[in-house]
């Protein structure tokens, strides 16, 4: 066999191997193999270059390049569909069908409608070309290299009698699954948490980083085909052949032929849609027959042969048993629900947040009230009312907030202005020290390799760490005397805590844990005082001299090099060698003039000169900000062409001038007056 054939061989196989996987969920070998069969495609792929090929399954692993996104014209405008949360307008809807078609027999399409974001996928001779979003309709991004990595999109189609060149679009999810997973190693990082499948989905197409997309588990379900001729005149039949071709299309669909078939499908999903994998938020009625689909038309914006039947908010009503205090790395102390298990959108829930005292007290919450718990869309469950009804002479206890830290017995403050409590005791309450540590050692900070919150923990319980600096200190005989850790993973933790000293130091100020400073801001102060000694010397107008530095953040700054204890901290971690300045490289990214300080700018549009990302850099070189969306603080827009008519409107709403491409460049020097 020579080299190529085995490339192609082991290319299909994967092919099929992912296809039984991702789309029939039923795969036919075990991860490893798969691994072994992908590491060979890759090592063969890595040696011989010219064979590279865009839709090898190698590339479903995204890269850390970071791409950015073109705007694309949609070949047809992307229309969404007129929505209605009444049966009475369901009626409606297919009488005007009834009478639409002058009484000529036709069948409704009935199938879930996926909460996710919508996506285009255009094909040619049968490989994945371009994967466009939705964006305002007329113009969507271009997300290509992210939806490579859905691994339920084929990059090659199987089967046969696809046409040349077709558009299928559909809808891209996180399955529940992938969303608990990504959420709790966000809470793990105090990383913004995402308030449901759906943003989350969004959030995670746009990323600039597709090895990121790939490791967070999308998927996709197709339901609509458009191709010129298409295979049949049936919608259903249409999306029944693009399954023979690799695409995943619901299996939960249904033509039916009576406006009663029609109500049934709705109840039946009502309730059913609560065991699904992913989330659902109505179903969408479709008239089959695209000739009839073309007989009745479009309004301006919305087909009229085909609605949205929205479901309402899910909601369980369950028995709040009791209520516990979580103390947060920063001594936050949030209360927590906890009640009864009861299903809710496909998991089951037994814990919700309470937020703060300020939302258990305009509850008026005792324990033992039966209370509404409620997803709709926003994941994270949240108890909305208490079903007041219910509640007996036998009241129970009012819920209040603790005024003692649940941990360390310490008095519990409240700074003004904030609707936090919060357990003072940072130097020794164990949750907050444990809680840095982890931070510490985490993915977006140090990233050190083999430690995660349960090593953490369980060297924190030998007394083997007290702080970061302790883990400098390790020695692989420690660690493997830990109950379950092996020699390997001993030596694996130690390696990977001494490759951290190569961390950039960014990521070592972020790593440190200062209130308020995540990993954005971390950056800008890092690429603004350049050392460590630099930041903590700083004084306030020198921090907020920095654009996007405020005045809580310089405070915050402040606080932290003012405490001895943190002193010493970063003292000890500047002995145990970190980066505690830039390194020559990043140092030549620095400022080169301030002719845009103080400017907030908005990147619009097609550029000519430099991409999107180098406007993004230029920008900052320059002093400026690179802000996403408008607003009346922004300065002005770096307008290039086919700004979408939204941008524009708002622009012009708010008297933001747009700046061309080239008149940019003029004002930071890069062309000549
Ligand atoms: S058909 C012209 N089918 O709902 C018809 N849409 O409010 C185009 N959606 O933008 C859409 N599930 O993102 C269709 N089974 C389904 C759907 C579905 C979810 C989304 C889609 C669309 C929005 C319309």
């Amino acid at each position: 066999m020579t080299v190529k054939e085995e490339i192609d061989a082991l290319r299909a196989e994967l092919d099929t191997h992912n296809y039984n996987y991702y789309v029939l969920n039923a795969p036919t070998i075990g991860d490893r193999e798969f691994d072994e069969m992908m590491r060979r495609l890759q090592d063969l792929e890595a040696a011989h270059p010219e064979y590279f090929d865009p839709a090898s399954p190698s590339q479903r692993v995204g890269s850390d390049l970071t791409d950015d996104f073109v705007q694309v014209l949609h070949a047809r405008p992307m229309l969404s569909l007129a929505n209605t949360y009444s049966r009475s307008e369901v009626e409606d809807f297919y009488r005007r069908v009834e009478q639409g078609l002058g009484g000529e027999p036709f069948e409704i399409c009935c199938e879930l409608k996926f909460d996710g974001l919508s996506i285009s996928l255009i094909y040619e001779e049968g490989r994945l070309v371009r994967a466009v979003t939705r964006g305002d309709g007329v113009h969507g991004d271009d997300v290509t290299a992210n939806v490579r990595t859905i691994r339920s999109i084929p990059l090659t189609l199987r089967g046969e009698g696809w046409p040349d060149d077709f558009e299928i679009r559909g809808e891209v999810l996180m399955p529940w699954e992938s969303f608990e997973r990504l959420n709790a190693e966000r809470e793990q990082n105090e990383e913004p948490l995402f308030a449901n499948p759906r943003n989350a989905a969004s959030g995670t197409l746009k990323l600039q980083n597709s090895r990121e997309v790939a490791r967070r588990r999308l998927d996709a379900y197709l339901y609509y085909l458009l191709a010129d001729p298409l295979p049949s005149d049936g919608h259903y039949e249409n999306l029944q052949t693009a399954r023979t071709w690799g695409f995943k299309v619901s299996g939960d669909m249904r033509l039916c032929r009576s406006l009663d078939e029609v109500m049934a499908f709705i109840s039946h999903w009502d309730t059913a849609r609560q065991n699904l994998p992913v989330a659902t938020d109505g179903v969408v009625l479709k008239v089959n027959s695209v000739r009839q689909q073309e007989r009745l038309g479009y309004t301006a914006k919305v087909p009229r042969w085909a609605i949205a039947y929205k479901f309402k908010a899910e909601q369980a009503l369950t028995r709040l048993s009791s209520v516990t205090y979580q103390v947060g790395r920063q001594g936050t102390v949030t209360p927590v629900a906890n009640f009864d298990a009861v299903p809710l959108s496909g998991t089951i829930v037994r814990r919700a947040t309470l937020h703060n005292d300020d939302f258990v007290q305009a509850l008026d919450l005792h324990i033992g009230d039966m209370v509404y718990v409620e997803k709709g869309g926003e994941i994270i469950p949240k108890i909305t009312a208490v079903d007041t009804d219910s509640r007996t002479m036998m009241l129970g206890d009012k819920v209040r907030m603790v005024s003692r830290c649940p941990e360390c017995g310490t008095p519990l403050v409240r700074y003004e202005g904030e609707a936090a409590w919060y357990c003072p005791n940072d130097s020794g309450c164990p949750p907050q020290l444990k809680g840095r540590i982890e931070h510490f050692v985490s993915r977006k900070a140090m990233n050190i390799d083999g430690l995660g919150g349960e090593t953490v923990d369980l060297l924190w319980r030998a007394g083997l760490v007290h702080d970061a600096a302790d883990l400098y200190q390790l020695r692989a005989a420690d660690v493997a005397r830990l109950p379950r850790m092996g020699q390997k993973s001993a030596l694996n933790i130690v390696h990977g805590i001494a490759a951290s000293r190569d961390v950039p130091f960014d990521r070592v100020l972020f790593a440190i844990g200062i209130r308020f400073v995540g990993e954005t801001v971390a950056k800008t102060l890092a690429t603004a005082f350049r050392s460590m000694d630099a930041v903590a010397a700083a004084r306030l107008d020198d921090l907020v001299a920095v654009t996007e530095i405020g005045e809580k953040i310089a405070q915050s700054v402040i606080r932290f090099f003012a405490d001895q204890r943190n002193r010493t901290l970063v003292e000890r971690l500047r002995e145990a060698g970190l980066q505690f300045a830039l390194s020559e490289a990043t140092a030549a990214d620095a400022p080169v003039s301030d002719v845009l300080a103080g400017k907030s700018i908005v990147i619009s549009g097609v550029f000519q000169h430099h991409s999107r990302d180098e406007y993004k850099a230029l920008i900052e070189r320059h002093g400026g900000t690179n802000v996403s969306s408008i607003s009346s603080r922004t300065s002005f827009i770096l307008a290039g062409e086919n700004m979408g008519p939204a941008k524009r409107e708002k622009a012009a709403a708010l008297g933001i001038p747009l700046v061309s491409e080239e008149e940019f460049l003029r004002a930071i020097g890069a062309i000549d007056n």
